[in-house]
């Protein structure tokens, strides 16, 4: 393996935690509630197991997916998270330029401190993420922006009527933040204004609605059942993405890596199936592959790697690529359509 891998992702936590104050440590890591959900992520993907192919010739390993009909050149892309400015100065443009160099995908959360314009001359792919407003009419600016800057996807956030409560230690990095980090790409006082709070009415219709405004596809992010995917599928979206938001919303939510099959099995291959929640390795990226994803997400490593700016991200996307293509090679896979073998049992049709 060209990077040593497998220890210099493990260790990435680690070396980010003394670059961080603690108030930025504890948001990035914290979880809701009594973190179950958030702590038991990684190790779902540690139960699963793979029945591997032999005598196969992998000498040729491909692990591009096409994603909402671009190519990624890897099976995985970065999740959205807010706050990149507090970890590095360069922020949402330092992951912008090393996922572009990587030719993978980025999604931009709608807190981000860099704007839709500066992230898009990287050059990169990217998507917006959102969360709607009680007054819908109030994101026809941030959409607008995004929009006009390139972005290729919507991806709406569902699972978070309002924000999960958690207990820091320290002050809250939001009252410690510099406001420059965050939300420069709303208006001036948008938040001052009624109807701007998160909505509590979110419904099927609202994707149909994100389809209409923006003419982009909707990618529906937070789905953790079959059903909910089938009507988010129906509504129109383009992709449902199955997250617990890192565990940090409703804590005891089952993990993605048990809820994933489910949701493939529900869709089926009317829509694509994205996933995240604890992928830290390359063959975490395999298994979520296996057990139904179209392609995987990350969040708080690439936070880590930030600590570095463009090249520690570069290198994370480096790593978690060769370690993915290692994978890959041990299970006897040369694409990441032909991992979905590796789990025979998931790919049963269940009724909903
Ligand atoms: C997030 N996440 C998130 N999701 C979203 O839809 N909009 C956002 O603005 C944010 N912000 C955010 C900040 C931080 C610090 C974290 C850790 C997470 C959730 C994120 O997109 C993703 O679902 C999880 O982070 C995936 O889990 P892992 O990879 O962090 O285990």
């Amino acid at each position: 393996m060209g990077d040593p891998g497998g220890s210099w992702l493990a260790g990435l936590p680690a070396r980010a935690a003394g670059s961080m104050s603690t108030p930025l440590r504890e948001y990035v890591e914290h979880g809701s509630g009594a973190s179950v959900t958030a702590g038991e992520a990684t190790q779902a993907w540690g139960r699963l197991r793979l029945h591997p192919h032999v005598l196969r010739d992998v000498t040729d390993v491909d692990p591009s997916v096409a994603l909402l009909g671009r190519t990624s050149r890897a099976p995985f892309g970065v999740a959205p998270t807010s706050l990149q400015k507090a970890v590095h100065p360069d922020g949402e443009v330092a992951t912008a330029r090393a996922t572009a160099a990587a030719g993978a995908v980025m999604v931009v959360s709608s807190n981000a401190g860099s704007t839709f314009a500066d992230i898009a001359a990287t050059g990169v792919t990217w998507w917006l993420q959102v969360y709607l407003p009680s007054d819908r009419t109030l994101a026809g600016p941030l959409l607008d922006r995004a929009v006009e800057a390139g972005a290729a996807a919507v991806v709406l956030t569902v699972d978070t009527p309002v924000v999960a409560t958690w207990h820091p230690t320290q002050a809250l990095i939001w009252d410690v933040a510099d406001p420059a980090w965050t939300r420069v790409n709303f208006g001036p006082g948008h938040d001052d204004q009624p109807g701007s709070e998160k909505a509590l009415d979110l419904g099927p219709h609202d994707i149909d609605w994100l389809r209409d405004r923006t003419g982009l596809p909707v990618v529906v992010k937070g789905v953790l059942r079959g059903d909910d995917a089938r009507r988010c599928v129906q509504a129109g979206a383009a992709a449902v993405w199955v997250s617990t938001h890192g565990g940090r919303q409703l804590d005891r939510s089952v993990s993605t890596a048990d809820a994933l099959p489910d949701v493939r099995a529900a869709v089926g291959e009317e829509a694509e199936v994205y996933v995240d929640g604890g992928v830290r390795s390359g063959l975490d990226v395999l298994t979520a592959l296996a057990a139904g994803a179209d392609a995987v997400f990350v969040g708080r490593p690439v936070l880590h790697a930030l600590v570095d700016g463009e090249a520690g991200v570069a290198r994370w996307h480096a790593a978690l690529l060769d370690e993915t293509v290692e994978a890959m090679r041990l299970a006897g896979c040369r694409t990441p359509a032909d991992t979905r073998e590796l789990l025979p049992d998931t790919r049963q049709e269940r009724p909903h």
